[in-house]
């Protein structure tokens, strides 16, 4: 009898994952010859801005401070340009070629019920805050690679912004933007502006390299060693291993269990992001594991940096002072 029941269990649960596929199948059938279609022909359309790939490797630009700039009025026309040949926006809409948008900043990845999301995206995990959104964006094979969402990713900063205030606009009470430091803002707007001494020398980086990497060490050692190790080879304690962390890049330790947001950020640690991530690691990945309010000296901060560089015998060579 227990087996049998077994058995009828286990029928059901297989009944019901042929059912399931199936049913993804036949949706997929029933939508895809025509909207396909359709949007091979706009997709060739779209400004050459979004097709232009040229420096893969960098990945985005930071999100939060190019966010206070951004217009959902904007986005909204670069997403009926860019996106709505695949997606709806209107809350309660069904899918298209891609899946509902309503409401996506804040919620969870493959949010969509019964929409047949690629393994790769299904298996991410976490919530779409607005640097995965960022990054998602920019090049959506890099941080799901067997993705489904054929889109070569928007790569003009602003436009990408643009268009993440227009889907956090999608919501009933729209999430508060990220938090900007207000050097950071600054960095990203008009990095010679902001009373750097030279023109184009930016006043961080110029700081760091007239910082005292031991003044740095004593403040590493009272702020961060609880949960970081610096020595080369030293396993991870709370946050992972920081030997040779300028230049090297975003979650850059093999086998660390990283936050979603921060691997998605992409790119490399310099000077600049180390800045904004020591000011306030929560206005650069809002979801980070990495449980510390900032130093809120740009003098000590740069000192920790001067630091991180003594440690770090790969970091590219500092610019030229002016
Ligand atoms: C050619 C069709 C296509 C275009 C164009 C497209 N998408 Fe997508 N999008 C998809 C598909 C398909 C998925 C599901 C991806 C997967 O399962 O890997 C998706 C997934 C997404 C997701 C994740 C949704 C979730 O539930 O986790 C977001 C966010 C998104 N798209 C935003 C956009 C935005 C914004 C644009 C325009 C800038 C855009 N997409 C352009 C087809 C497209
Ligand atoms: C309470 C524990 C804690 C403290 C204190 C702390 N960190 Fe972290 N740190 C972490 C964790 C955890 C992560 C991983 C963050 C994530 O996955 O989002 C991290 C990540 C980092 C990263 C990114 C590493 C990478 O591989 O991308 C840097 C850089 C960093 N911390 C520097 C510092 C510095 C410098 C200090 C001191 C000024 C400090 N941290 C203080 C826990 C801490």
């Amino acid at each position: 009898m227990d087996s049998l029941a077994v058995n009828k269990g286990l029928a059901a649960i297989l009944v019901a994952g042929i059912v399931y596929s199936l049913s993804g199948l036949i949706a997929e059938a029933l939508v895809h010859p025509q909207e396909l279609k359709e949007s091979a022909i706009k997709i060739e359309g779209v400004p050459a801005a979004t097709e232009s790939a040229p420096a893969k490797q960098e990945g985005p630009a930071p999100i939060a401070p190019l966010m206070a700039s951004a217009s959902a009025e904007r986005g909204k026309d670069d997403a009926q340009k860019l996106c709505a040949v695949c997606h709806s926006f209107g809350e309660g809409e069904p899918a298209k070629i891609g899946p509902n948008l309503y409401g996506i900043l804040g919620d969870k990845r493959a949010h969509m019920a019964g929409f047949n999301y690629s393994d790769g995206l299904k298996a991410l995990g976490g919530t779409w805050d607005y640097e995965g959104l960022n990054h998602w964006l920019y090049d959506p094979r890099s941080l799901v690679p067997g993705t489904r969402m054929a889109f070569a990713g928007i790569k003009n900063d602003a436009e990408r912004a643009d268009v993440i205030a227009y889907l956090r606009s999608l919501a009933k009470n729209p999430e508060p933007l990220p938090a900007v430091e207000p050097a950071a803002a600054k960095a990203a707007e008009a990095p010679a502006a902001a009373g750097a001494p030279g023109a184009g020398g930016p006043s961080f980086t110029a700081l760091v390299a007239a910082s005292d990497p031991a003044a740095g060490k004593a403040d590493v050692g009272k702020l961060c060693a609880v949960c970081h190790s610096f020595e080369k080879g030293e396993p991870a304690k709370i946050g992972p291993n920081l030997y040779g962390i300028v230049g090297a890049p975003r979650a850059h330790m093999a086998g660390f269990n990283y936050s979603d947001g921060l691997k998605a950020l992409g790119g490399t640690w310099n000077e600049d992001e180390l800045n904004a991530w020591l000011t306030n690691p929560r206005a650069v990945v809002s979801g980070t594991r990495m449980a510390f309010p900032g130093i809120k000296s740009e003098k000590e901060r740069a000192a920790v940096v001067a630091y991180l560089r003594s440690i770090s015998p790969d970091a590219p060579a500092a610019p030229a002072k002016p």
